[in-house]
């Protein structure tokens, strides 16, 4: 393959971004976003290539992003939708008054625009990257009918509790499910908490970087609680009133090997690059924030999450009620660990607040954001 080393190996990841793609990404530091800078600060499309790419020069700290716009309607899918948006599966009741959810989900082969220009052909769940995000409530019977209609054998792996013949890895129950197959998946949801799927076809780590993951959450039951757990557990159940006092969002941190030299080009929470500067997450002042968080990378041994100007209490993994972690403001995870983050900007002033990746490289890859907190 001579013609691929020809055309990779002398690239760093950075000068692939500046000189291959042809929409233009403009990375400069991370240094120039201060507090000081208002909103015309965010790059909105019109980032100078001819000053931009001066990144090591200290005249020019300017904003890192993107140029151009990603085509949300192709690709089927924006970053509004990938944060808010639930498959709660179609609901039924088995004879024995258990929940039955029942989920469909197909593995397809589709091109998606993950920057500007920037093409990724990716394989999907659902066409969408990351899949459907899943949500059920401890106990509740899962049934996820599985079709693959992609040109590559596939799985469905879910993490959580499971029978071994349900666990979608190779050779064990269905094992993969080749082109044009099927399977159903069946278990009952355990433990509540923030869980993920995704393929466990070989070579692993190509089939989960390509895109076939998604998050997973379990809601608690109040009803298998007592006391303040049972509380808390109404707090996070989506068919209980109290969580509407929560803003949920689910971010799943990923990135895009986009000449397959086992690197990363691109990274992202909820896979567009810069999404979320180009169109700050909007959040009630009053409103407490939370945020279910999972680290998907490949190639890259961890990722992490930072917020600006504010702390968070952190849940590992979601299983508990109360927080693993008080009053952080970075965390990190290892590929699969994925955790509730929650915060609050209640008497702060109103304006955008950062969010990023604290390893500077990958923010200034696309993994970086804003909180627009308004009254
Ligand atoms: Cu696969
Ligand atoms: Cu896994």
């Amino acid at each position: 393959m001579k013609i691929f080393e020809r055309n990779t190996k002398k690239l760093s990841r950075r000068d692939f971004l500046k000189t291959a793609l042809g929409g233009g990404v403009a990375i400069t530091g991370l240094a120039g976003i201060s507090t000081n800078k208002n909103v015309s600060a965010i790059p909105q499309g019109n980032v100078d290539l001819s000053t931009a790419n001066h990144e090591d020069s200290h005249n020019d700290h300017g904003s890192p992003g993107t140029v151009g716009q990603v085509n949300h309607d192709a690709n089927g899918f924006d970053p509004p939708s990938l944060l808010y948006e639930w498959d709660y599966g179609e609901v039924s009741q088995l004879p024995n008054g258990q929940t039955l959810r029942e989920y469909h989900i197909a593995a397809v082969d589709k091109e998606i625009e993950i920057a500007p220009g920037v093409f990724f052909p990716a394989w999907t769940y659902n066409g969408r990257v990351p899949g459907p995000s899943l949500r059920c409530v401890e106990g509740d019977r899962i049934r996820i009918k599985f079709i693959n209609a992609g040109s590559h054998p596939h799985t469905i792996h879910f993490h959580g509790i499971h029978p071994a013949s349900m666990d979608g890895v190779p050779g064990v129950g269905a094992g993969v499910i080749n082109p044009g197959e099927e399977t159903i998946y069946e278990f009952d949801a355990f433990p509540f908490g923030c869980h993920l799927y995704h393929c466990h076809a070989n070579p692993l780590k190509r089939h989960i970087h390509k895109g076939l993951y998604g998050a997973f959450v379990i809601d608690p039951d109040p009803a298998r609680h007592q006391g303040e757990d049972a509380q808390i557990a109404r707090q996070r159940n989506h068919l209980f009133p109290e969580v509407n006092n929560y803003n949920e969002m689910v971010m799943v941190m990923n990135g895009f090997d986009t000449n397959f030299d086992g690197d990363n080009e691109v990274y992202a929470a909820n896979t567009i690059a810069f999404a979320y500067m180009k169109e700050p997450i909007k959040i009630q002042r009053d409103q407490t924030q939370r945020l279910y968080l999972i680290n998907i990378t490949e190639f890259d041994p961890i990722n992490s999450f930072h917020v600006h100007a504010n702390f968070f209490d952190y849940y590992d993994h979601g299983t508990t009620f109360q927080p693993t972690l008080k009053t952080v403001d970075t965390i990190m995870q290892c590929q699969a660990q994925r955790g509730i983050l929650e915060f609050s900007f209640k008497d702060f002033e109103p304006g955008l607040y950062m969010f990023h990746a604290h390893q500077s490289e990958f923010a200034e890859l696309g993994w970086m954001g804003f909180f627009e907190v308004v009254e």
